[in-house]
């Protein structure tokens, strides 16, 4: 298969297609990126490289992040983390306090914003330095130095995060938050200001196609069993009450970020990443999207 020709194809077809969706504006720093952004990027398995458009410009990974913390915590602290969190789909956006105070402060699963903060909370409570042991975590992953928080980013969500400090004062109230809540807070909003490449976010993700194991240096990182259930969460998960649609219209597990960047995973096979900064009402990117579940018409390597 010409998997270059699909990329550019793939790109050309989008880039002109009129595109409906809205640059996230609640961060006001993320509404200053130039909407027409288009980046894709495939990384397969045999580790052929393929990219097409500004798939090696940075941007801001937002909610991806969440399956770097996660995966982060479950090698330093094991599946005690399920204690204080669940795995199910929560089936409403991102941001909802609605099912928390009914399930007493436990948060859904790790990618909804509270279950995301109970993670950091966990990290904080593990690690002497959580902020850069994290990002060099990820720089590891995707074999990289050059990957950096985004302090403009920080302060911008910091200024508007009166939901965000309300699910972390929330869980707190039932316990399930051992830190500062400010401190929560700090860690969870540099974890989301990250930036990356459509190219270094394949890289990263490729250990969840590989059976937990690096490509470029053969190092494991992650048992198979790890593997199994972050690809299981971002599958039912990683799109919010949109997970359903994802899995029906491109049928990989993949995660998205507010940036307008979304990372979904073949296992065995590829890792394929998308950047368009314009999101749908469900908060995924618009044209992000419809890539990839072109791509997996095309290519037919859906995983159903
Ligand atoms: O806390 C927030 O709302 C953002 N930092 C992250 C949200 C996000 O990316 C949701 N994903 N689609």
């Amino acid at each position: 298969m010409d998997y270059q020709k699909i990329i550019d194809e793939l790109h050309q077809k989008y880039k002109n297609e009129d595109n409906i969706g809205k640059v996230a504006s609640y961060i006001p720093e993320l509404k200053k990126i130039n909407p027409n952004k288009l980046g894709i990027c495939l990384l397969t398995l045999s580790c052929e490289s393929y990219g097409a458009g500004d798939y090696q410009e940075k941007f801001s990974i937002q909610s991806i992040s969440k399956v770097f913390a996660l995966t982060y915590a479950l090698i330093k602290v094991g599946d005690e983390i399920w204690k204080r969190i669940g795995v199910e789909p929560s089936g409403d956006p991102f941001n909802s306090l609605v099912q928390l105070e009914f399930e007493k402060g436990i948060p859904r699963n790790p990618f909804i914003n509270s279950g995301a903060l109970v993670v950091c909370d966990i990290l904080i409570s593990k690690l002497k330095n959580p902020k850069l042991e994290l990002l060099n975590f990820v720089r590891k992953l995707a074999n990289t130095k050059d990957i950096y928080f985004n302090e403009k980013v920080v302060a911008s969500e910091k200024s508007h995060g009166f939901t965000n400090a309300a699910h972390v004062n929330l869980m707190k109230s039932f316990g399930n938050i051992k830190n500062d809540v400010d401190v929560v807070l700090d860690f969870y909003y540099h974890m989301c200001s990250i930036e990356m490449s459509c190219e270094e976010l394949a890289k990263s993700f490729m250990i969840f196609a590989n059976d937990g194991v690096l490509k470029y240096n053969n190092e494991k990182i992650i048992s198979l069993g790890i593997s199994k259930r972050i690809n299981a969460t971002m599958q039912l998960c990683g799109h919010y009450d949109e997970a359903g649609e994802f899995a029906f219209r491109v049928g990989l597990p993949g995660k998205s970020g507010v940036g307008g960047g979304i990372v979904a995973v073949h296992p065995d096979l590829y890792c394929i990443a998308t950047w368009s900064p314009k999101l749908n009402n469900k908060g995924n990117s618009y044209l992000g999207f419809k890539v990839l579940e072109s791509f997996t018409t095309i290519t037919k390597a859906s995983i159903f």
